[in-house]
């Protein structure tokens, strides 16, 4: 009898991820160290480099090209000269940043014409991974099978922040961090070089760049032009500084060339990103809550908060820009919710995950695995209501924009306060720092914080989630200050009524005049008291609780992980997405959403067109883009379609696996070259972060040669092209 508990070895899930292991069609985000697993089936699907192609650590590799954009998002080098791509909506936060009224960057694009027009951006960083290395027998020296989860946890830590401090002195602006894969069957280093001065170079209008806008996000047929450009800067060494004006544009290892090919049906296509999260191992149990709970709820609750939006920003021009980042945050997770919950429905797939349960248990009688799957089970039992009530509040109470604000202005006096506590205050210097750490602190989180607020979507928000929150939520789970207030104020109407016009938070000039003395106008503040009561409560009787549970769930996972793995030895399993680079490849193929329906794999100018309406924000492109296709003027973009129109390529759908953190990533061709810009995924398979369909996932790309042609024929930013190297036919100029 196998004991659980005892730790994969490296080599045996090196195994069960091995070459010979079967993956299902296009399923999968691979590690590209391990990449060499897969080539072959690679290549017999048309792939014509190596595995060293595509990671090495011996020589230039095209992971050189690939970084992490900001926390979220991927991005590609494409040229000599540090010249980046991402997609709009990754960049969409800095482009928001250097928009006013008078420069309206979303609205009208923004085009460097020189480097010294290029825009930095504080806080926007960009990774490349220098390696990734297996590290599993070294983050476990030291744990021995009869410790508690805490105690593993602590080796864990304790291991992995040493070999972080170990490896990050092998270079400058080095980053490093250990992840846990396969819920701790593994452990792998991710080191990287971390460059901080990333200047905005290019974005397209948002009427090109957010064409059809959140009508028509996560669906296909689709025609958003959905890029941004940037470049890096690094030091005189190229190495990694924060801004200065003397930085100088980054020389990458590797860059991109740019594909001309084309792309039609059937090509192979190989995506190199960061997929945020997935979890495609989880017990049907899990997925049930999934999709008949938590996604209907939260979709509920963002509902609410849309429509109120929506109102506001129709009436105004101001606000539709205050709030344009924040509404796009909030729409996109409703709406791939909406995807999941019904995919997951359609597909069956908690029916498919019992009766899988089924047979796993069947056979893990006498293994040790036999009680893995009951245990999870009545643990999933007892989290429910604790997990509801956290996403419940994340989703209502959280989202007060005021009250947020409130506890951040608290923190300012808490910082002060720790400075007076630490009897360095009879020093006139350190008092004086410290109080402009106070001064500044205040004014940059107000200023940032006011020019995107607008009090009445606030407060008509808030009155709505906190009235579903009232009604939702069992009495035992809302805190007693919730409870008293509606009590003493009759309505959360009347509630909301009062905090709004208590509160100094809505006052930008009182808050810009606080001084150290002042902290009782905010400690006494109702909109700081609500935040704060709701954040009290959380830490303090439903937070622990989760937090117990799910630590649990994962020690379990972790045997279940192992277990599925010794199920289905044939299997080839891939860990699931936690941000660190993958690469998935497929590729271009249409699908059919419903019966009598096939939709084909690419779309074109002409759909642009189609749905060209100066009257609907979401369809109305610059005058610009209508002139050049009445003219057909579309010079070497010009191609010609399936009903033998003159036109120019803009999307294309294929079947690589992705998810949230994909978006940016280089699509790429046969040879290596880059023919795409990932964004997006289709509505239908937005469930492939729980279950992959290969009849209904398909990820969304920008055809690269639709960001030539913008670039060139409508930004007039062509000297832009100059700094690429093209590849394929076509490549005159
Ligand atoms: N759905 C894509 C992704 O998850 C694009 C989101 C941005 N666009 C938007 N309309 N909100 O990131
Ligand atoms: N749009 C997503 C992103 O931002 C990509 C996806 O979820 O398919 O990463």
């Amino acid at each position: 009898m196998k004991k659980i508990g005892q730790i994969m070895t490296a080599a045996a899930i090196s195994m069960a991820l091995a070459g010979s292991g079967t993956a299902y069609a296009d399923e999968g985000m691979w590690l590209p160290s391990l990449i060499s697993q897969r080539i072959e089936d690679m290549q017999s699907k048309g792939f014509r480099l190596d595995a060293e192609d595509i990671y090495s650590i011996n020589q230039a590799s095209l992971k050189d090209a690939v970084v992490l954009f900001g926390r979220g998002c991927t991005g590609e080098v494409i040229s000599p000269e540090g010249l980046l791509l991402t997609n709009h909506h990754c960049g969409y936060g800095q482009i928001q940043k250097h928009s006013s009224v008078e420069h309206d960057y979303l609205r009208d694009g923004f085009w460097a014409m020189t480097r010294d027009e290029e825009l930095p951006n504080e806080g926007l960083t960009v990774s490349f991974l220098e390696r990734m290395e297996d590290v599993t027998d070294r983050i476990l020296d030291g744990y021995v099978t009869d410790m508690t989860e805490s105690q593993r946890d602590s080796v864990v830590k304790a291991n992995s922040d040493a070999l972080v401090k170990e490896v990050t002195t092998e270079g400058k602006g080095l980053r490093a961090t250990v992840e846990a894969l396969y819920y701790g069957n593994q452990y792998f280093l991710f080191l990287y070089r971390e460059y901080s001065d990333v200047r905005l170079v290019g974005a397209p209008p948002s009427s090109i760049g957010k064409f059809g806008g959140d009508t028509d996000n996560w669906m296909w047929p689709r025609h958003t032009g959905d890029f941004s450009i940037f470049r890096i800067y690094a030091d005189k060494d190229n190495n990694p500084a924060p801004y200065s004006p003397d930085n100088v544009p980054y020389t990458p290892k590797k860059f991109f060339r740019i594909s001309l090919n084309g792309v039609h049906e059937g090509d192979f296509t190989f995506i190199y990103g960061f997929p945020g999260s997935t979890r495609e191992y989880i017990m049907s149990e899990g997925v049930r809550y999934i999709s008949d709970v938590s996604d209907p709820a939260k979709i509920a609750l963002r509902t609410q908060r849309l429509d109120i939006q929506k109102k506001y920003m129709d009436r105004s021009q101001a606000v539709r820009i205050q709030y344009s980042s924040k509404n796009a945050g909030v729409a996109n997770a409703w709406k791939k919710w909406q995807g999941e919950a019904g995919g997951i429905r359609r597909l069956g797939t908690v029916a498919a995950k019992q009766e899988y349960e089924k047979r796993f248990s069947e056979w893990a009688e006498g293994t040790g695995y036999e009680t893995v799957l009951p245990r999870l089970d009545s643990l999933y039992g007892a989290l429910e209501p604790y997990m509801f009530t956290q996403e419940y509040y994340t989703e209502s109470a959280r989202s007060i924009e005021l009250c947020n604000f409130a506890m951040s202005i608290w923190k300012q006096f808490k910082e002060y306060g720790r400075f007076l506590g630490s009897g360095k205050a009879s020093d006139a210097a350190v008092t004086d720092s410290a109080e402009n750490a106070f001064f500044s602190g205040i004014s940059k989180t107000a200023k940032s914080f006011y020019k995107d607020y607008y009090a009445p979507i606030d407060k008509e928000s808030f009155i709505a989630v906190m009235s579903s929150f009232a009604e939702d939520l069992p009495e035992d789970f809302q805190p007693a200050y919730f409870k008293d207030g509606i009590a003493k104020y009759g309505s959360i109407a009347v509630w909301a009524d009062s905090l709004f016009c208590n509160s100094i938070f809505t006052d930008s000039t009182r808050v810009l005049t606080l001084t150290p003395a002042d902290s009782a106008a905010v400690s006494d503040d109702p909109a700081f008291i609500f935040g704060n009561s709701f954040a009290e409560w959380f830490a303090k009787d439903i937070a622990p609780v989760c937090k117990r549970i799910n630590s649990e769930i994962t020690l379990l996972y972790r045997t279940y992980m192992k277990g599925q793995m010794e199920f289905e030895p044939e299997k080839a399993f891939y860990p699931d997405a936690n941000l660190t680079l993958r690469v998935a490849y497929g590729k271009v193929q249409g699908y059919s959403p419903a019966d009598g329906v096939y939709y084909e794999p690419s779309s074109t100018l002409e759909g642009i067109m189609e749905k060209d309406n100066p009257e609907i924000f979401d369809y109305d492109i610059p005058q610009r883009l209508r002139d050049i296709h009445s003219e057909k003027d579309y010079g070497r973009w010009a191609v010609t379609d399936a009903q033998g129109n003159t036109t120019v390529p803009v999307c294309f759908i294929a079947t690589n696996h992705t998810s949230g953190g994909n978006s940016g990533s280089p699509v790429i061709n046969a040879d290596g070259d880059l023919m795409g810009i990932n964004f997006d995924r289709v509505w239908e398979g937005t469930m492939s972060d729980i279950v992959f369909d290969p009849d209904y996932c398909r990820n969304i790309c920008l055809d690269i040669r639709y960001v030539l042609f913008i670039i060139d024929k409508v930004a007039g930013a062509g000297h832009l092209l100059d700094e690429m190297v093209f590849a394929g036919i076509n490549t005159e100029k």
